[in-house]
């Protein structure tokens, strides 16, 4: 009658359970949470989402719609597009559209520039900012 002793297997057991639990985050862990941040999580595509927020009113090429064109946006004073009637407000803010202005725009339009006529409450969300910057970016002037 040599039976293992029943501590010992509990013990084993136990072990094994803990180890898998402690595994278990891993398996599900995405690739990107690894990547830096700023770096936009896969599955948010900037033309995309540049259509969908901003494509009723802004082109992504030279020609003015509702709002101004925003090709070459990034780098130039804002209020300065020629053939655009810009609110007084935008051409008194002078603000130079860089990667930080414009982030600080699109989240809350009329915070940046008090009585801006963009009427857009704003990009609440981080990682859709950062595409659509992103694509901002991408979108030169020539
Ligand atoms: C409801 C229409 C509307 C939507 C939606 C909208 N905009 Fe605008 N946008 C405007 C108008 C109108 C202006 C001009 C504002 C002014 O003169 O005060 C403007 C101005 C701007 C400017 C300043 C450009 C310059 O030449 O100084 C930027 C940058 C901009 N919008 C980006 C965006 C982006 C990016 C989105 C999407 C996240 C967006 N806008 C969504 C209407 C809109």
């Amino acid at each position: 009658m040599t039976r293992p002793n029943p501590g010992l297997i509990g013990l084993m057991r136990d072990r094994l359970l803990r180890a898998l639990t402690l595994a278990w985050p891993l398996a599900f862990m995405p690739a990107w949470a690894a990547l830096p941040s700023d770096i936009p999580p896969v599955g948010i595509d900037g033309a995309q989402a540049f259509r969908g927020a901003c494509g009723p009113c802004h082109s992504a090429n030279a020609r003015h719609r509702i709002g101004p064109a925003l090709q070459g946006v990034v780098g130039r004073v804002s209020g300065s597009a020629p053939g655009y009637d810009y609110s007084e407000a935008m051409k008194r803010a002078a603000v130079r559209w860089d990667d930080d202005t414009l982030g600080r725009f699109l989240q809350a339009p009329s915070t940046l520039v008090p009585g801006t006529s963009m009427s857009f409450p704003g990009l609440k969300d981080a990682a859709r900012r950062r595409a659509i910057l992103d694509f901002l970016a991408g979108l030169r002037a020539d």
